[in-house]
């Protein structure tokens, strides 16, 4: 009976193992496939070859598209540039192992393979890996290969790159339109002379640069890690450089194309949504178009006008600069020559300029050896220590920069300048600079420093009483009138930030950039210097700030002072030495040094900050803006609450409100806030829930990618039921707090 049974499952496995061996995925020399339907299909199932038609158009190709993908998706065509335009044509093989596309019997093939070796008995074999193979049937050597050969598209396995040894390149190019899958006027290629990198072309223009390769990522830049679908490779070595990507999930189907509008994308098919989901797009923002600031000009999406003349810098036409012509570019402050003493100004979290020459390509120079090796060279302009390549160098002028934000890295880029910027550096020269500069805008700045040193005579204590039109908001009393804040004047806070250098620029918060910052007595700072446009006038940001310096819970970051100069308000807070969570929960690296000790303690503080905001501060506070890069941390890893103070205020009595502008951080933001503008404790409650899963996954809650749908972490969770587990642990936590 048992034998019988087992006979019969073993006929059932049999069958099912069998079946897809009645699809074929060779040809031989004596075999062919013709326009009337036959196809190959690879082992597995996974890809299938055959004749087809692209969309709207008549005319035949021999393709390879993803068997499991309704949607036909070609990623691959023999004769793209040589149609048929009838249903006559055959695949075979020569008898050499040449494969060829005749039309209609005729003895001249309409494309043919041309490998370069030949083999006795070759055999054409569709992989299941997608790639379509001429090889000896005896042999595992390949005579020819698609993978050899891409179109606009890069599946797992191919590359993107060049054999140095043989010289031969792989490289993709664009689809004509939809219609016509020719050639068409994009590439994208990887350079290599220099540091290796990508380049997306029009013909010869540059239109897109990835920035280079050092060996983690392209340009510095974290893009490529914000993803749960692929995991890219580069490999550089003597023989071989190229790109290539593989699938995270072996079941995963994916693709990276340059499309018929030269936008390089990496797609997955979501299967769910029967679509094909974009994973990521390399051109997004405006500095991602090549040169677009100029010869030395920086790009930096989070300034108003995207392009800047970085420090030692000065731009080339001002006038053209001003009326946001930046093609010009950006000269030296102050030239200098072959005589001149040159020193180096380090850039940090950059895209390395164009145009690069390697020195040392065994990396064996230290970072000195290198800049020596620059200074020694007149026509050097800058170098760089980069981690795969040793030490690099720039002649000329200095192309396609762009300054990250802290969230991505970026490299160091050392400048050469004449000495003297930097002797102005120090003292005397750079407040002349300053001050020149003031002169310009000199009745303005009088008339600030005026105010400023007026209102710190009269002392912030009585003024904002007066000037208060709120009843809610704050009433000084008497005893509390003592509260000494600090202003700050402009010079003290401009030489401690290197006049707002953006090498010291620690952040981006909702209301503007933040400084790094030391004071002459060396305390260090942060300065948060709020935007022009928060539509915030004087009497309410003294208010504010007053309001603020009365907060004081360990759990808050503490505020030192302000400065107003002119239309500039700035916040001066004490300077927090391991900067903000999302340094560390969302980093493979400094994450490990987060047990869950630490983050528990993490977690318990920030409940306790923003309970005392809610509840036991004198006024129900309302933050608005709770995400891992408002959470500082101070030397000993606690967590410091920042940003609160711009926070709406409410009279104890007061719970909701609503506002019609949104602020804040999709992501974090509660549903009826971010679509309702409806906000109360709870919406900071919504925040804070998404911040716990963020510290207690290490993941972010936007960013996040499943391949089974397109929800973010906190969907995820819902689907996957696993909410339970975390509101119980929440709800045991709060109550344990409050
Ligand atoms: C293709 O093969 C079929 C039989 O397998 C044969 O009849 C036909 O002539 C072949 N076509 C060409 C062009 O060789
Ligand atoms: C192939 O060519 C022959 C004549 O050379 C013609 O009669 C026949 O119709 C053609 N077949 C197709 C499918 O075009
Ligand atoms: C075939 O390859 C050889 C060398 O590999 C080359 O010289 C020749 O131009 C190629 N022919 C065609 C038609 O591409
Ligand atoms: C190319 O990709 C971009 C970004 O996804 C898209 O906006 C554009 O429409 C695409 N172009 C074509 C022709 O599909
Ligand atoms: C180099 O610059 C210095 C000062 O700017 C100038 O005096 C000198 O003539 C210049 N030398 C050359 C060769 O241009
Ligand atoms: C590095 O390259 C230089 C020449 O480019 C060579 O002289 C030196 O021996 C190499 N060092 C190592 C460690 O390979
Ligand atoms: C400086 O380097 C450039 C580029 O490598 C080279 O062409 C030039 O000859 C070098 N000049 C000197 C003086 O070494």
């Amino acid at each position: 009976m048992e034998a019988r049974l087992s006979i019969f499952i073993c006929f059932i496995l049999l069958s099912f193992l069998l079946k897809p061996s009645l699809a074929i995925d060779t040809i031989a020399p004596n075999q062919n496939l013709t326009d009337t339907g036959e196809t190959l299909v690879s082992a597995g199932g996974h890809f299938e070859l055959g004749f087809f038609s692209p969309w709207n158009s008549n005319y035949r190709y021999i393709g390879i598209w993803f068997k499991n993908v309704p949607q036909q998706t070609v990623f691959w065509l023999a004769n793209k540039n040589n149609p048929l335009t009838d249903s006559s044509g055959v695949l075979m093989i020569t008898a050499t192992g040449n494969v060829i596309i005749l039309r209609n019997q005729s003895s001249n093939p309409v494309w043919f393979s041309n490998s370069s070796t030949s083999s006795n008995n070759p055999v054409l074999q569709l992989l299941d890996t997608g790639n379509l193979v001429v090889k000896d049937v005896s042999g595992e050597n390949y005579i020819w290969q698609s993978f050899d050969h891409p179109c606009d598209t890069l599946i797992q396995g191919m590359k993107l790159g060049w054999n140095l040894q043989t010289g031969d390149g792989w490289y993709l190019s664009s689809w004509r339109s939809l219609q016509d899958p020719s050639t068409g006027d994009y590439t994208y290629k990887v350079d290599h002379q220099g540091l290796p990198e990508l380049f997306v072309r029009k013909g010869t223009e540059i239109l897109y640069r990835s920035g280079p390769w050092d060996g983690l990522r392209f340009g510095g830049s974290r893009r490529f890690e914000e993803n749960a679908v692929f995991n890219p490779l580069f490999v550089s070595n003597a023989e071989l450089i190229y790109y290539s990507f593989e699938n995270l999930d072996k079941n995963t189907i994916s693709r990276f194309v340059l499309n018929q509008s030269g936008v390089v994308e990496h797609l997955t098919w979501n299967d769910r949504r029967d679509e094909w989901a974009v994973i990521m797009i390399m051109q997004t923002v405006r500095c991602d178009e090549y040169a677009l600031c100029g010869p030395n000009g920086f790009c930096d999406i989070n300034r108003d006008s995207v392009c800047y003349c970085p420090f030692g810098f000065t731009p080339r036409v001002p006038q053209d600069w001003n009326a946001l012509d930046w093609s010009e570019g950006c000269v030296a402050r102050t030239s200098w020559n072959c005589s001149s003493a040159t020193k180096f100004f380090k850039f940090t979290g950059l895209k390395l300029p164009d145009h690069s020459e390697i020195l040392d390509s065994n990396s064996t120079m230290t970072r000195l050896e290198c800049e020596q090796a620059c200074l020694r060279n007149c026509s050097c302009v800058a170098y760089a220590k980069v981690e795969v390549s040793g030490c690099v160098m720039w002649f000329g002028s200095l192309i396609d920069i762009r300054q990250y934000s802290r969230e991505e890295y970026g490299q160091d880029l050392y400048v050469r300048m004449d000495a003297s910027e930097f002797e102005s550096n120090k003292n005397g020269k750079r407040r002349a600079v300053i001050i020149s500069i003031s002169v310009v805008s000199g009745v303005l700045l009088l008339m600030t420093l005026t105010w400023c040193y007026l209102t710190r005579k009269r002392g912030l204590k009585k003024s904002p009483a007066q000037e208060m039109n709120n009843p809610h908001e704050f009433h000084p009393n008497p005893e509390e009138e003592d509260l000494d804040l600090p202003l700050f004047d402009w010079l003290t806070v401009a030489s401690a930030t290197n006049d707002f250098a953006f090498t010291n620029k620690i952040g981006e918060g909702g209301f503007g950039p933040v400084y790094r910052g030391k004071l002459k007595t060396g305390q260090e700072i942060a300065v948060k210097r709020l935007s022009k446009d928060s539509g915030q006038g004087l009497t309410e940001f003294k208010n504010e700030v007053i309001f603020i310096a009365k907060l004081q819970h360990r759990n808050l970051v503490r505020l030192l002072g302000c400065c107003i100069y002119g239309e500039e308000r700035m916040l001066i807070y004490e300077y927090m030495p391991n900067r903000s969570l999302d340094r560390y929960i969302f980093d493979k690296t400094r994450g490990t040094s987060l047990n869950w000790q630490n983050r528990y303690d993490i977690i318990n503080g920030i409940a306790r900050g923003l309970l005392y905001l809610h509840r036991d501060s004198r006024l129900r506070i309302i933050h608005r803006d709770l995400k891992a890069s408002n959470i500082l941390l101070d030397g000993e890893m606690n967590p410091r609450i920042s940003d609160f103070g711009l926070a709406r205020t409410f009279g104890g009595d007061q719970s909701e409100a609503n506002t019609s502008r949104i602020i804040g951080t999709y992501g974090y933001m509660s549903p009826e806030y971010a679509m309702e503008g409806h906000f109360s404790v709870k919406s900071d409650v919504f925040s804070f829930g998404v911040l716990v899963l963020e510290i207690v996954s290490g993941k972010r809650n936007r960013g996040f990618y499943h391949p089974d749908h397109d929800l973010n972490l906190l969907g995820h969770l819902v689907a996957r039921k696993a909410p339970w587990v975390f509101s119980s642990c929440l709800r045991a936590h709060l109550c344990s707090t409050a």
